[in-house]
Protein backbone atom coordinates (compact mmCIF):
# COMPACT_ATOMS: atom_id res chain seq x y z
CA UNK A 1 0.00 0.00 0.00
CA UNK A 2 1.51 3.46 -1.35
CA UNK A 3 1.48 5.22 2.03
CA UNK A 4 0.01 8.62 0.38
CA UNK A 5 -2.95 6.46 -1.20
CA UNK A 6 -3.91 5.58 2.11
CA UNK A 7 -2.76 9.12 4.02
CA UNK A 8 -0.12 7.52 5.67
CA UNK A 9 0.27 4.01 7.97
CA UNK A 10 -0.75 5.11 11.71
CA UNK A 11 1.33 3.97 14.42
CA UNK A 12 -0.53 3.03 17.19
CA UNK A 13 -0.73 5.15 19.90
CA UNK A 14 -2.22 8.79 21.50
CA UNK A 15 -4.63 8.24 18.31
CA UNK A 16 -5.75 5.23 18.81
CA UNK A 17 -6.96 6.97 22.77
CA UNK A 18 -10.17 6.57 22.19
CA UNK A 19 -10.98 3.40 19.75
CA UNK A 20 -10.51 -0.11 19.94
CA UNK A 21 -9.35 -2.56 20.43
CA UNK A 22 -8.31 -1.61 23.94
CA UNK A 23 -4.83 -2.40 25.12
CA UNK A 24 -4.66 -5.67 27.68
CA UNK A 25 -3.62 -2.78 30.64
CA UNK A 26 -7.39 -1.49 30.08
CA UNK A 27 -9.33 -4.52 29.69
CA UNK A 28 -7.82 -5.51 33.41
CA UNK A 29 -9.02 -1.68 34.56
CA UNK A 30 -12.65 -2.12 32.54
CA UNK A 31 -12.93 -4.91 34.67
CA UNK A 32 -11.89 -3.64 38.04
CA UNK A 33 -14.15 -0.40 37.53
CA UNK A 34 -17.42 -2.36 35.63
CA UNK A 35 -20.82 -1.87 37.93
CA UNK A 36 -21.45 -5.08 39.42
CA UNK A 37 -25.14 -4.29 40.24
CA UNK A 38 -28.05 -2.29 38.83
CA UNK A 39 -27.61 0.78 41.41
CA UNK A 40 -24.02 1.29 40.14
CA UNK A 41 -24.72 1.50 36.82
CA UNK A 42 -24.88 5.01 36.10
CA UNK A 43 -27.25 7.08 33.25
CA UNK A 44 -29.21 4.85 31.05
CA UNK A 45 -32.31 5.81 33.11
CA UNK A 46 -34.85 3.79 30.92
CA UNK A 47 -32.86 0.92 31.02
CA UNK A 48 -32.03 0.53 34.39
CA UNK A 49 -35.59 1.31 35.38
CA UNK A 50 -37.10 -1.42 33.27
CA UNK A 51 -34.67 -3.82 34.12
CA UNK A 52 -34.95 -3.76 37.46
CA UNK A 53 -38.50 -4.25 37.27
CA UNK A 54 -38.31 -7.59 35.41
CA UNK A 55 -35.75 -8.55 37.61
CA UNK A 56 -37.29 -8.42 40.52
CA UNK A 57 -40.77 -9.98 38.31
CA UNK A 58 -38.67 -12.77 37.54
CA UNK A 59 -37.34 -13.43 41.39
CA UNK A 60 -40.40 -13.34 42.57
CA UNK A 61 -42.12 -15.93 40.08
CA UNK A 62 -38.38 -18.20 40.62
CA UNK A 63 -37.94 -18.27 36.74
CA UNK A 64 -35.86 -16.81 34.31
CA UNK A 65 -36.11 -13.24 32.93
CA UNK A 66 -36.79 -12.71 29.68
CA UNK A 67 -34.71 -12.93 26.71
CA UNK A 68 -32.77 -9.39 26.39
CA UNK A 69 -31.39 -8.07 23.39
CA UNK A 70 -28.78 -4.98 24.51
CA UNK A 71 -27.26 -2.81 21.00
CA UNK A 72 -25.25 0.14 20.82
CA UNK A 73 -21.81 1.36 20.54
CA UNK A 74 -19.03 0.00 21.89
CA UNK A 75 -18.32 0.91 25.63
CA UNK A 76 -21.54 2.34 26.77
CA UNK A 77 -22.33 -1.13 29.48
CA UNK A 78 -23.79 -3.99 27.63
CA UNK A 79 -21.14 -6.62 29.01
CA UNK A 80 -21.88 -4.93 32.21
CA UNK A 81 -25.31 -4.86 31.79
CA UNK A 82 -25.84 -8.86 31.21
CA UNK A 83 -23.36 -9.28 34.17
CA UNK A 84 -25.33 -6.88 36.09
CA UNK A 85 -28.55 -8.94 35.56
CA UNK A 86 -27.01 -12.09 36.31
CA UNK A 87 -25.58 -10.58 40.06
CA UNK A 88 -29.16 -9.44 40.57
CA UNK A 89 -30.72 -12.62 39.71
CA UNK A 90 -27.98 -14.64 41.65
CA UNK A 91 -27.92 -16.80 38.17
CA UNK A 92 -24.90 -18.80 36.66
CA UNK A 93 -23.30 -15.76 34.11
CA UNK A 94 -21.99 -18.03 31.33
CA UNK A 95 -20.16 -16.01 28.34
CA UNK A 96 -19.48 -16.42 24.56
CA UNK A 97 -19.51 -14.46 21.48
CA UNK A 98 -20.78 -14.84 17.81
CA UNK A 99 -17.29 -15.83 16.09
CA UNK A 100 -17.23 -18.76 18.62
CA UNK A 101 -19.78 -20.31 17.83
CA UNK A 102 -18.48 -21.58 14.62
CA UNK A 103 -20.88 -25.12 15.16
CA UNK A 104 -24.73 -26.11 15.51
CA UNK A 105 -22.44 -28.19 17.97
CA UNK A 106 -21.15 -25.38 19.54
CA UNK A 107 -24.06 -24.07 20.73
CA UNK A 108 -25.36 -27.53 21.60
CA UNK A 109 -22.24 -27.59 24.19
CA UNK A 110 -23.32 -24.31 25.63
CA UNK A 111 -26.99 -24.48 26.16
CA UNK A 112 -26.93 -28.71 27.26
CA UNK A 113 -24.43 -27.64 30.17
CA UNK A 114 -26.33 -24.76 31.70
CA UNK A 115 -27.88 -24.62 35.00
CA UNK A 116 -31.37 -23.81 35.49
CA UNK A 117 -32.37 -20.11 35.01
CA UNK A 118 -28.57 -19.44 33.69
CA UNK A 119 -27.63 -15.83 32.12
CA UNK A 120 -26.17 -17.31 29.01
CA UNK A 121 -24.85 -14.15 26.89
CA UNK A 122 -23.32 -14.14 23.90
CA UNK A 123 -21.69 -10.40 22.70
CA UNK A 124 -21.26 -9.72 18.96
CA UNK A 125 -24.70 -11.50 18.44
CA UNK A 126 -24.32 -10.18 14.86
CA UNK A 127 -21.77 -12.28 13.73
CA UNK A 128 -23.68 -15.59 14.69
CA UNK A 129 -23.47 -17.36 11.75
CA UNK A 130 -26.63 -18.20 10.15
CA UNK A 131 -26.80 -21.93 10.32
CA UNK A 132 -25.69 -21.74 13.70
CA UNK A 133 -28.61 -18.62 14.57
CA UNK A 134 -31.32 -21.29 13.37
CA UNK A 135 -30.69 -23.38 16.57
CA UNK A 136 -30.96 -20.71 18.48
CA UNK A 137 -35.13 -20.25 17.63
CA UNK A 138 -36.36 -23.17 19.49
CA UNK A 139 -34.08 -23.01 21.97
CA UNK A 140 -35.20 -19.57 22.91
CA UNK A 141 -38.99 -20.05 22.09
CA UNK A 142 -39.64 -23.36 23.36
CA UNK A 143 -36.50 -24.53 25.50
CA UNK A 144 -35.73 -27.04 22.98
CA UNK A 145 -32.33 -28.29 21.05
CA UNK A 146 -33.14 -30.57 18.11
CA UNK A 147 -29.95 -32.19 17.35
CA UNK A 148 -28.88 -34.80 14.36
CA UNK A 149 -27.75 -38.07 15.84
CA UNK A 150 -26.07 -40.61 13.29
CA UNK A 151 -25.26 -39.82 10.15
CA UNK A 152 -26.36 -40.99 6.44
CA UNK A 153 -29.55 -43.12 6.14
CA UNK A 154 -28.93 -44.27 10.01
CA UNK A 155 -29.45 -40.35 10.91
CA UNK A 156 -32.29 -39.31 13.40
CA UNK A 157 -33.41 -36.25 14.83
CA UNK A 158 -33.22 -36.35 18.59
CA UNK A 159 -34.82 -33.27 20.98
CA UNK A 160 -33.12 -32.19 24.02
CA UNK A 161 -34.82 -30.21 26.83
CA UNK A 162 -33.29 -27.37 27.64
CA UNK A 163 -33.47 -25.48 31.42
CA UNK A 164 -34.94 -22.10 31.46
CA UNK A 165 -32.17 -19.75 30.84
CA UNK A 166 -32.32 -16.36 29.55
CA UNK A 167 -30.39 -15.40 26.74
CA UNK A 168 -28.87 -12.10 26.62
CA UNK A 169 -27.32 -10.68 23.17
CA UNK A 170 -25.16 -7.78 23.04
CA UNK A 171 -24.23 -6.36 19.54
CA UNK A 172 -23.23 -2.49 17.83
CA UNK A 173 -25.04 -3.38 15.08
CA UNK A 174 -28.97 -3.33 15.45
CA UNK A 175 -29.41 -3.36 11.64
CA UNK A 176 -27.94 -6.80 11.15
CA UNK A 177 -29.78 -9.07 13.79
CA UNK A 178 -32.28 -10.58 11.42
CA UNK A 179 -36.24 -10.62 11.91
CA UNK A 180 -36.67 -14.17 13.44
CA UNK A 181 -33.54 -13.61 15.87
CA UNK A 182 -35.04 -10.26 16.55
CA UNK A 183 -38.10 -11.28 17.45
CA UNK A 184 -37.57 -13.87 19.37
CA UNK A 185 -36.08 -11.46 22.33
CA UNK A 186 -39.21 -10.17 24.78
CA UNK A 187 -37.03 -7.21 25.50
CA UNK A 188 -34.53 -5.35 23.53
CA UNK A 189 -32.55 -2.24 24.80
CA UNK A 190 -31.10 0.37 22.64
CA UNK A 191 -28.10 2.18 25.25
CA UNK A 192 -27.41 6.02 24.00
CA UNK A 193 -24.09 7.81 24.42
CA UNK A 194 -24.40 9.53 27.71
CA UNK A 195 -24.47 12.94 28.62
CA UNK A 196 -21.70 14.85 30.21
CA UNK A 197 -23.48 14.66 33.66
CA UNK A 198 -23.67 10.73 33.86
CA UNK A 199 -20.06 10.71 32.54
CA UNK A 200 -18.45 13.04 35.08
CA UNK A 201 -20.66 10.37 37.68
CA UNK A 202 -19.31 7.33 36.16
CA UNK A 203 -15.19 9.62 36.38
CA UNK A 204 -16.13 9.89 40.07
CA UNK A 205 -16.69 6.30 40.72
CA UNK A 206 -14.11 5.10 39.07
CA UNK A 207 -11.79 7.90 40.63
CA UNK A 208 -12.93 6.38 44.13
CA UNK A 209 -12.13 2.91 42.80
CA UNK A 210 -8.76 3.64 41.65
CA UNK A 211 -7.93 6.02 44.72
CA UNK A 212 -7.52 9.11 42.54
CA UNK A 213 -7.99 12.62 43.89
CA UNK A 214 -9.94 14.63 41.56
CA UNK A 215 -12.75 17.53 41.71
CA UNK A 216 -15.65 18.63 40.37
CA UNK A 217 -14.45 20.73 37.36
CA UNK A 218 -11.68 18.20 37.16
CA UNK A 219 -14.12 15.24 36.78
CA UNK A 220 -16.24 17.32 34.26
CA UNK A 221 -13.26 18.42 32.16
CA UNK A 222 -12.77 14.73 31.42
CA UNK A 223 -16.29 13.84 31.11
CA UNK A 224 -16.89 16.55 28.19
CA UNK A 225 -14.16 15.43 26.18
CA UNK A 226 -15.09 11.71 26.37
CA UNK A 227 -17.51 11.33 23.47
CA UNK A 228 -20.37 10.26 25.55
CA UNK A 229 -18.96 6.66 26.35
CA UNK A 230 -17.84 5.37 30.24
CA UNK A 231 -15.31 3.11 29.13
CA UNK A 232 -13.66 6.41 27.09
CA UNK A 233 -14.05 8.08 30.42
CA UNK A 234 -12.33 5.84 31.92
CA UNK A 235 -9.47 5.50 29.77
CA UNK A 236 -8.68 9.18 29.83
CA UNK A 237 -8.88 9.42 33.52
CA UNK A 238 -5.97 7.07 33.75
CA UNK A 239 -4.47 8.74 30.92
CA UNK A 240 -4.66 12.03 32.95
CA UNK A 241 -3.72 10.71 36.05
CA UNK A 242 -0.29 9.89 35.17
CA UNK A 243 0.07 13.46 33.85
CA UNK A 244 -1.05 14.72 37.54
CA UNK A 245 1.45 12.26 39.36
CA UNK A 246 4.02 13.64 36.90
CA UNK A 247 3.08 17.63 36.94
CA UNK A 248 0.32 18.17 39.36
CA UNK A 249 1.27 16.41 43.00
CA UNK A 250 -1.37 13.76 42.16
CA UNK A 251 -4.69 15.78 42.00
CA UNK A 252 -6.57 16.69 38.93
CA UNK A 253 -8.18 19.62 38.70
CA UNK A 254 -10.32 21.25 35.57
CA UNK A 255 -7.09 23.05 34.84
CA UNK A 256 -4.74 19.35 34.74
CA UNK A 257 -7.40 18.08 32.94
CA UNK A 258 -7.73 20.09 29.80
CA UNK A 259 -3.78 20.55 29.57
CA UNK A 260 -3.46 16.10 29.84
CA UNK A 261 -6.04 16.07 27.37
CA UNK A 262 -4.82 18.71 25.19
CA UNK A 263 -1.53 17.07 25.18
CA UNK A 264 -3.33 13.71 24.57
CA UNK A 265 -4.66 15.34 21.21
CA UNK A 266 -8.14 14.90 22.70
CA UNK A 267 -9.59 18.31 21.11
CA UNK A 268 -12.62 20.51 23.68
CA UNK A 269 -15.55 18.40 21.75
CA UNK A 270 -14.43 15.07 22.60
CA UNK A 271 -12.45 14.53 19.09
CA UNK A 272 -9.27 12.66 18.54
CA UNK A 273 -6.75 12.46 15.47
CA UNK A 274 -8.89 9.91 13.41
CA UNK A 275 -12.04 11.64 14.44
CA UNK A 276 -10.37 15.01 12.72
CA UNK A 277 -8.72 13.34 10.28
CA UNK A 278 -12.13 11.43 9.23
CA UNK A 279 -13.95 14.94 8.86
CA UNK A 280 -10.48 16.77 7.35
CA UNK A 281 -10.83 14.28 4.46
CA UNK A 282 -13.73 14.36 4.14
CA UNK A 283 -14.14 18.44 4.01
CA UNK A 284 -10.08 18.98 2.43
CA UNK A 285 -10.19 15.80 0.37
CA UNK A 286 -13.55 14.88 -1.11
CA UNK A 287 -14.66 19.09 -1.12
CA UNK A 288 -17.48 18.45 1.04
CA UNK A 289 -19.30 15.72 -1.29
CA UNK A 290 -20.88 12.58 0.11
CA UNK A 291 -18.45 10.23 0.08
CA UNK A 292 -18.67 6.14 0.61
CA UNK A 293 -17.87 4.42 3.63
CA UNK A 294 -15.86 2.04 2.21
CA UNK A 295 -13.50 4.77 0.22
CA UNK A 296 -13.55 6.97 3.22
CA UNK A 297 -11.87 4.16 5.31
CA UNK A 298 -9.08 3.33 2.91
CA UNK A 299 -8.34 7.28 2.76
CA UNK A 300 -8.02 7.06 6.72
CA UNK A 301 -6.68 3.96 6.87
CA UNK A 302 -9.20 2.14 9.29
CA UNK A 303 -11.02 -0.56 8.85
CA UNK A 304 -14.45 0.72 7.56
CA UNK A 305 -16.62 -1.23 10.50
CA UNK A 306 -14.34 0.60 13.30
CA UNK A 307 -15.69 4.03 11.44
CA UNK A 308 -18.94 2.84 11.60
CA UNK A 309 -18.61 1.36 14.96
CA UNK A 310 -16.65 3.87 16.91
CA UNK A 311 -16.31 7.05 15.51
CA UNK A 312 -19.48 7.59 13.62
CA UNK A 313 -22.21 7.40 16.06
CA UNK A 314 -20.30 10.60 17.85
CA UNK A 315 -19.69 12.66 14.87
CA UNK A 316 -23.58 12.28 14.13
CA UNK A 317 -24.74 13.04 17.30
CA UNK A 318 -22.64 15.57 17.75
CA UNK A 319 -23.55 17.12 14.36
CA UNK A 320 -20.26 16.89 12.86
CA UNK A 321 -20.75 14.48 10.15
CA UNK A 322 -24.04 13.37 8.23
CA UNK A 323 -25.21 10.10 6.47
CA UNK A 324 -26.71 10.72 3.23
CA UNK A 325 -27.83 8.60 0.62
CA UNK A 326 -25.06 9.06 -1.44
CA UNK A 327 -22.52 9.00 1.35
CA UNK A 328 -21.07 10.36 4.49
CA UNK A 329 -20.65 14.25 4.67
CA UNK A 330 -18.95 16.74 6.81
CA UNK A 331 -21.19 19.80 7.90
CA UNK A 332 -20.82 23.03 8.39
CA UNK A 333 -19.97 22.24 11.92
CA UNK A 334 -17.30 20.26 10.92
CA UNK A 335 -15.83 23.06 8.79
CA UNK A 336 -15.98 25.72 11.95
CA UNK A 337 -14.43 22.99 14.14
CA UNK A 338 -11.64 22.14 11.89
CA UNK A 339 -11.40 26.33 11.04
CA UNK A 340 -11.84 25.34 7.27
CA UNK A 341 -13.52 27.84 5.03
CA UNK A 342 -16.82 25.90 3.52
CA UNK A 343 -16.40 25.20 -0.53
CA UNK A 344 -19.00 27.65 -2.61
CA UNK A 345 -21.84 25.50 -3.28
CA UNK A 346 -21.54 22.93 -0.27
CA UNK A 347 -24.32 24.91 0.96
CA UNK A 348 -26.97 23.99 -0.58
CA UNK A 349 -26.49 20.35 0.03
CA UNK A 350 -27.50 20.71 3.85
N1 LIG B 1 -23.40 2.80 33.11
C1 LIG B 1 -22.14 2.64 33.53
N2 LIG B 1 -21.78 3.03 34.77
C2 LIG B 1 -20.50 2.91 35.17
N3 LIG B 1 -19.51 2.41 34.41
C3 LIG B 1 -19.81 2.00 33.19
C4 LIG B 1 -21.14 2.08 32.69
N4 LIG B 1 -21.16 1.58 31.43
C5 LIG B 1 -19.91 1.22 31.16
N5 LIG B 1 -19.10 1.46 32.20
C6 LIG B 1 -17.65 1.26 32.23
O1 LIG B 1 -17.20 1.14 30.90
C7 LIG B 1 -16.53 -0.09 30.71
C8 LIG B 1 -16.97 -0.66 29.38
O2 LIG B 1 -18.29 -1.14 29.48
P1 LIG B 1 -18.75 -2.52 28.81
O3 LIG B 1 -17.57 -3.40 28.64
O4 LIG B 1 -19.90 -3.03 29.58
O5 LIG B 1 -19.21 -1.97 27.40
P2 LIG B 1 -19.77 -2.75 26.15
O6 LIG B 1 -21.00 -2.01 25.73
O7 LIG B 1 -19.91 -4.19 26.48
O8 LIG B 1 -18.64 -2.54 25.06
P3 LIG B 1 -18.27 -3.46 23.77
O9 LIG B 1 -19.33 -3.22 22.74
O10 LIG B 1 -16.94 -2.92 23.33
O11 LIG B 1 -18.19 -4.88 24.25
C9 LIG B 1 -16.91 -0.96 31.90
O12 LIG B 1 -15.84 -1.74 32.31
C10 LIG B 1 -17.25 0.02 32.98
O13 LIG B 1 -16.10 0.33 33.73
MG1 LIG C 1 -18.89 -5.83 25.74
Amino acid sequence: MSPGAAGGIRTPGVERLQAAPAQPADEEIDRSLRPRRLADFVGQRGVRDQLGVFIEAARAREEALDHVLLAGPPGLGKTSLAQIVANELEAPFVETAGPALERKADVAAFLTALEPNSVFFVDELHRLPRAVEETFYPAMEDRRLPITVGQGAGARVVTLDLPPFTLIGATTRAGLITTPLRDRFGVSFRLDLYDAADLATVVRRSARILEIAIDEEGAHAIASRSRGTPRVANRLLRRVRDFAEVRGGGRIDAELAHDALDLLEVDHAGLDRLDREILRTLCEKFGGSPVGLSTLAIAVAEEPHTIEDVYEPYLLQQGFLQRTPRGRQATAAAYAHLGLERPQGAASLF
